[in-house]
């Protein structure tokens, strides 16, 4: 344990205690934020971390433990009570809404009034000031939802400047944005530290930690494990901690066995598949066995690529073949039907269903190929299910527990296991690790691996590039909604396909 500096500590959590029906959520959780500090909250997916947040924020209330904020202690009842004690959260699904101005977001609920009516001028110049503050230049008459998430989130923070928070908590915001926009929120994260506000970060990424962090607190099973100084704990020491081992060194990774020169036939080609506005006319091929890897900065395209495959877009040019021949996708069922399956990000808006159980999200897409007038009996389901829960390491209560109740990285877990289980001949993983803690993410992978090596055709799109430079076969490398290059595995390091990526050529 760290020795306290010499300032008192703004926010001083101890012993907090968290039951969920079944399950055990928090015991013993706390920590300790400084004013002036990046202090990361980190620990394996269902550690407690964003169940200790919603604690923090009036979402959940404890059955036991004390939160003390500025010397007193609170009990903050709701999400508007934890704000106006002074606790501020931005969300990673930013929870604004999209439809109103960038002023309004800024104010909802607290609109600034002149002679009794609402001061839209006085409100709209606030709201930029506010925002200049995050060195943001943007016109806030405009709504919400016609600026990038990442400004998205930054008008959160502004929001919750407004309100005058001495505690800002951040919860995997940065899990969908890229380079530029994650140096931009630290950059603004700097300022609000020289500041002197308490900012509390929760991140998958160890980089980040290492790039912003002061201070860093573990928790595992729900307790405080400890609180260290960033700079006195190595990253292997910090993965040891989150995972309760002592020497063991997190087997690292091996080079997947390399695939000689017998991979299968084609089993996916597109001639010019392009779609106007959205990608330029693009060639690819995967074979039987192969993995595919898309490399390139967020919006370069490579998600647009997948969903041509997947025909959740149309291509308005060029030709889709699979096995040789020409096929035109309307719709994912055609895609499904032909044995591609399609493991996105977005969590939220094309995955989990929440109010249904891990069993019953895990059976969906299979169900959807053999239609939905054969049932997938009870017993193959529950077989199913046990058998994706214990592969994937997925930690749930049961296999009939309701997948909102999981964690973050857990929900992100049954749903790579949905497509899974339909055994596609191609599967195409748009960031599935996304929020999946290092240990887990690394598993994943390895076990995706070796269904590849067994025969089934992978694509694999991910903004890790040391990932995708140690999965992939092949790497394609995207730069402005174009295919810019082809490289085999061992052309590109993790300096060379920055440069490739940058478009300044592979030296
Ligand atoms: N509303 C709920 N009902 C039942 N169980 C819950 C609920 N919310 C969380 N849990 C359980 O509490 C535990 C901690 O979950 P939490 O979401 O805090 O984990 P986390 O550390 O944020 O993980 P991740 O990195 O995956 O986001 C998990 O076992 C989860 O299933
Ligand atoms: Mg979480």
């Amino acid at each position: 344990m760290l020795a306290p500096t010499k300032a008192a500590p703004v926010l001083e959590v101890t012993g907090i205690h968290k039951q969920f029906p079944g399950v055990k959520a928090l015991s013993d959780a706390g920590l300790r934020l400084y004013p002036g500090e990046v202090h990361t909250l980190m620990g394996q997916n269902g550690a407690g971390k964003s169940t200790l947040i919603k604690v923090l924020t009036g979402v959940y209330q404890p059955e036991h433990g004390s939160i003390v904020l500025d010397g007193e202690a609170i009990a903050p009842c709701s999400t508007q009570h934890a704000q106006e004690l002074g606790i501020s959260t931005v969300y990673q699904e930013v929870n604004l809404c999209p439809n109103l101005s960038v002023a309004e977001n800024i104010f909802i609920g607290r609109y600034p009034r002149r002679y009794g009516m609402i001061d839209w001028r006085g409100m709209r110049k606030q709201a930029a000031e506010l925002l200049a503050r995050l060195q943001i230049d943007i016109d806030v008459g405009k709504p919400l939802s016609s600026y990038p998430l990442a400004i998205q989130q930054m008008v959160a923070i502004a929001r919750a400047l407004n309100i005058s928070a001495r505690v800002l908590i951040l919860d995997e915001p940065t899990s969908s944005l890229d380079e530029a926009e994650v140096q931009l929120l630290f950059s603004v994260l700097r300022s609000l530290r020289e500041q002197g506000m308490a900012i509390l970060f929760v991140t998958h990424f160890l980089d980040q930690t290492y790039a912003i962090s002061d201070r860093i607190t573990v928790m595992r099973n729900g307790e405080r494990e400890g609180e260290y100084a960033c700079s006195e704990l190595s990253r292997l020491a910090l993965v040891n901690k989150m995972i309760g081992a002592s020497s063991e060194a997190p087997e690292q990774a091996a080079a997947c066995a390399a695939l000689d020169a017998t991979v299968g036939e084609v089993f996916l080609r597109t001639k010019q598949m392009a779609r106007r506005g959205v990608l330029a006319p693009i060639d690819l091929e995967v074979r039987k066995g192969e993995l595919l890897g898309l490399a390139g900065l967020l919006g370069s395209g490579r998600t647009e690529t997948a969903r041509l495959l997947f025909g959740a877009d149309k291509a308005d040019s060029g030709a889709i073949e699979i096995k040789g021949r020409a096929l035109n996708f309307s719709t994912p069922r055609d895609a499904i039907a032909e044995g591609i399956g399609f493991c996105s990000e977005d969590r939220k808006h094309e995955g989990a269903i929440l109010s249904l159980s891990v069993r019953e999200n895990l059976i969906l897409a299979l169900q959807a190929r053999q239609g939905l007038m054969r049932a997938i009996p009870l017993r193959r389901q529950q077989e199913l299910a046990n058998y994706y829960v214990k592969q994937l390491g997925i930690k749930t209560a049961s296999i009939d527990t309701p997948i909102g109740t999981l964690s973050g990285g857990n929900q992100q877990k049954v749903l790579l296991a949905r497509w899974l289980a339909t055994e596609p001949k191609l599967m195409i993983l748009d960031e599935p690790t996304r929020g999946i803690d290092v240990r887990a993410k690394q598993e994943i992978m390895d076990y995706v691996t070796r269904l590849c090596r067994k025969g089934m055709s992978i694509l694999f799109i991910s903004s890790e590039l040391p990932e995708v430079l140690r999965v992939s076969d092949r790497i394609v490398v995207m730069r402005d909604r174009k295919a810019c290059g082809e490289y085999r595995r061992g052309e590109l390091d993790d300096s060379s396909v920055l440069h490739v990526i940058a478009g300044e050529g592979a030296q």
